[in-house]
């Protein structure tokens, strides 16, 4: 496709209108595939895909065409599509009597079940086991895991402002347009900023204002309610690729944008990031990230992998196909990536999520959780995350004699789990757990899972503690004297919910 004559606006409705009709949907998809091969296709295997869909309906044409990249005759795409006007704007070309797609377009379910569209350069639309298969330095990907990951962690209330920094194929500008008034997208790469026009045009969505440069740069002086970036955040010796390597050394990249977030955003807004971050030596990783934060902003962190330089190194060789080079190139390219590490004392790398929120209250006493937790959480997280900050926000301002006059009840779908030898008349211990949002365990006493098991909102927690104390036999001055400790993690933690909580 051209990045420089674009279809206008009419004609990309008419295009979705063809792939609506033909059922080149999520949905339309898992129904011809079916579940293996819709599987096997997110792997980047397309064998089962292909033997799927021999047949000649507009579905099997677009699925080969679009997702599959392989020409279908002339004939059976002028049935699929509006031909001439896909060739005039240069989605397809026509080779011979056979036709063949210049982009990827991938059906995307959105969270409410619309259909959208995902355009991105072929060949590129997953990572896969097998690498992208470009090393083309301004290729477009479409949607990664990180992609997914981060749209689903995104506070999704509605706000005037979005801003989507390193758009690539657009998704997250997509997701914004649903409930941001005005979305701004940019991206270093031009040609990004060609596909996520296409991206929100197929997709039936707004458009949104998309501006060329680096990091904040083509955004200087506005500020926004929203900010999001899944940036290019591999750590790396030299930038290669754009669409990954920041080009700054080291995570100096993701400190940048979070350390710049702070001044553009509105008071009550959130900025949302996937990033990377060395692990030093003589260094704990979390004072790394606290001096991230940037003022007038709280934070919640969440480190959700740990890889040491050699898996990290393999990871990024692979992602872009350097394992099937020459070995000597291969060698040379995994050498590199260690000296780089090496001079920068570097023993590891965490991948996670970074979360900021603009408040007020942060300038003097900002709530900062730097958090591991590598187990699977529930997505989408954005209602979590917004709980969490409220969390933060009542025990900053409820003292323990506050925290006992107050009444809490027992989050939904919390389950008491208890860990003992066989046939022991006690467990050695009691966990509850939940089974929403961060799906956090965490270990309580007997006070702890009798105090929980009670909470219902009726009784306020000194009034619990004293009638617990009476079972226990313990001194209800001394009982009401340690646990607020343990009912405030159970609080963070979203085990609990009180009453006095925004
Ligand atoms: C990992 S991709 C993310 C694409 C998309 N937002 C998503 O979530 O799938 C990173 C994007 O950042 C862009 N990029 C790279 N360096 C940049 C920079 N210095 N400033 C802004 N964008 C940059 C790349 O071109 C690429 O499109």
């Amino acid at each position: 496709m051209s990045t420089t004559s674009l279809p206008a606006p009419d004609r990309s409705l008419r295009l979705r209108e063809a792939l609506l009709a033909a059922a080149f949907t999520a949905d339309g998809l898992l129904d011809l595939l079916g579940a293996p091969a819709y599987a096997a296709l997110a792997r980047s295997e397309t064998v089962p895909a292909l033997r799927a869909t021999r047949g000649d309906s507009p579905l099997d044409t677009l699925v080969r065409l679009f997702l599959l990249q392989r020409p279908v005759p002339y004939a059976s795409a002028r049935a699929a599509l509006p031909l001439a006007e896909c060739i005039e704007d240069g989605w397809v070309v026509q080779e011979g009597d056979e036709v063949r797609a210049t982009v990827d377009v991938r059906p995307y379910g959105g969270p409410e079940g619309q259909d959208w569209f995902i355009v991105s350069d072929l060949g590129c639309a997953v990572g896969g086991a097998g690498g992208i298969g470009s090393h083309e330095e301004g290729v477009v990907l479409g949607v990664g895991g990180a992609s997914t990951t981060l749209a689903g962690i995104t506070v999704r209330t509605p706000v005037a402002s979005a801003l989507d920094l390193g758009t690539g194929s657009g998704i997250q500008a997509l997701h914004a347009s649903q409930h941001a008034t005005r979305v701004t997208a940019t991206d270093l790469n031009p040609r990004a900023l060609v596909f996520t026009r296409l991206t929100l045009a197929l997709s039936g969505a707004a458009p949104a204002d998309l501006r060329e440069g680096s990091l904040f740069e083509p955004v200087d002086a506005e500020t926004y309610d929203l900010i999001v970036s899944n940036p290019p955040f591999v750590i790396s010796p030299g930038a290669r690729l754009t669409y990954r390597d920041g080009g700054m050394g080291g995570d100096d990249l993701c400190r940048t944008l979070v350390q710049q977030a702070g001044d553009r955003l509105n008071d009550g807004g959130y900025a949302h990031f996937l990033a990377n971050w060395q692990h030093v030596e003589g260094e704990e990783w979390q004072d790394r990230l606290r001096s991230w934060v940037p003022r007038g902003c709280d934070a919640w962190i969440v480190q959700r992998e740990v890889q040491d330089i050699t898996q990290y190194a393999e990871l990024w060789l692979r992602d872009s196909g350097d394992h099937r080079t020459e070995p000597a190139q291969y060698a040379a390219r995994y050498d590199a990536w260690l000296d780089e590490f090496e001079a920068r004392k570097t023993k590891g790398v965490g991948f996670g999520w970074i979360t900021l929120r603009k408040a007020e209250s942060a300038a003097e006493n900002p709530s900062i959780v730097i958090e591991e937790w590598p187990h699977p959480v529930e997505q989408p997280l954005g209602a979590a995350v917004v709980a969490h900050f409220a969390r933060q926000d009542y025990l900053r301002t409820h003292d323990d004699a506050a925290l006992l006059a107050d009444s809490f009840t027992l989050a939904a779908e919390v389950m008491q789990e208890q860990v003992g030898l066989p046939g022991a008349e006690d467990p050695e211990h009691v966990v509850l757990r939940q089974n929403r949002g961060m799906r956090r365990a965490t270990k309580v006493d007997a006070v702890g899972a009798g105090f929980a098991g009670v909470c219902d909102g009726s009784l306020p927690a000194g009034r619990i503690l004293d009638a617990i104390a009476q079972l226990m036999n313990e001194d209800p001055v001394l009982l009401r004297d340690r646990t607020p400790q343990a009912i405030r993690l159970l609080v963070e933690e979203g085990f609990l919910e009180a009453a006095g909580q925004a």
